[in-house]
């Protein structure tokens, strides 16, 4: 194996079970990046090693390890660890992904982990995500009627049909993944809806109990908010769920320009 050197600014960290681990047949270096504002310092790069044969399949069971055994300060988001709660997306191998369902043997050589890209970092891999969620409220995503519910049984129903149009959409877990993978995002993000927020848009406009399709579609008719998508497809190849946040993106361009 070639020499491993450091960046100039990185440690390695040791654990309690750093000499059995470096002794270990099965080692990989996790190359993670860290910042604390507190510390008035320039982000850096820390290397962890973790002896696989210790550790879970996944990237978050590697870092999870690391906090618990090597480096208690460092600082990620997760919650359900199995793809749900969207909580520990972050930049994997250079791919925006979750690391609860990142396989650590899918990746080659040191596994490089950083936050989200393009958005403000509050610690370590955490990022802030307070424009995004205020971007999500501002599509109003409930379901928006006028109409009483049916007396009968107070449900409003849908048809089979009309049900089916929410695949592929409703399953987006606002991980941001794809937001943070487009570069009309990056360079736009403050006035750009972004993809997920976007598609979650045109999951409200396309469901036939909702009565407020016209006023939506009207919110999004605006040079930034929905235009600023150029079709780069990068939200669609990172999501992973496997949804197509450009496709919701281009259906709803599709029902604005024919209702002009
Ligand atoms: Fe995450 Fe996919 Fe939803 Fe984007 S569309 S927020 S990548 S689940
Ligand atoms: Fe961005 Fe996806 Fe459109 S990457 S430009 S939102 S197709
Ligand atoms: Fe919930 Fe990864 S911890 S999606």
């Amino acid at each position: 194996m070639a020499e491993f050197r450091l960046p100039a600014n990185s440690t390695v960290k040791k654990g309690k079970y750093y000499e059995a681990e470096k002794n270990a047949g099965n080692v990989k270096r996790f190359k993670v990046y860290r910042y604390d504002p507190d510390a008035k310092e320039n982000p850096r790069t820390d290397v962890y090693e973790v002896d696989l044969d210790r550790c879970g399949p996944m990237v978050l069971d590697a870092i999870i390890k690391i906090k618990n055994e090597i480096d208690s300060t460092l600082t990620f988001r997760r919650s359900c660890r199995e793809g749900i709660c969207g909580s520990c997306a972050m930049n994997i191998d250079g791919r925006n992904t979750l690391a609860c369902t990142k396989s650590i043997a899918e990746i080659k050589g040191d596994v490089k982990i950083y936050p989200l890209p393009h958005m403000p970092v509050i610690k370590d891999l955490v990022p802030d995500m307070t424009n995004f969620y205020a971007q999500y409220a501002s599509v109003e995503p409930w379901l928006k009627s006028s109409s009483p519910t049916p007396p009968a049984d107070s449900e409003r129903l849908q048809s089979k049909e009309d049900r089916e149009k929410l695949d592929g959409l409703y399953e987006c877990i606002l991980c941001a993944c794809c937001s943070t993978s487009c570069p009309s995002y990056w360079w736009n993000g403050e006035r750009y809806l972004g993809p997920a927020v976007l598609m979650q848009a045109y999951r409200w406009i396309i469901d036939s109990r909702d009565e407020e399709t016209a006023e939506r579609l009207d919110a999004l008719e605006d040079p930034f908010k929905l235009y600023r998508c150029h079709t780069i497809m990068n939200c669609a190849h990172t999501c992973p769920k496997n949804l197509n946040p450009a496709k919701a993106i281009a259906e709803t361009k599709k029902l604005l320009l024919a209702r002009r």
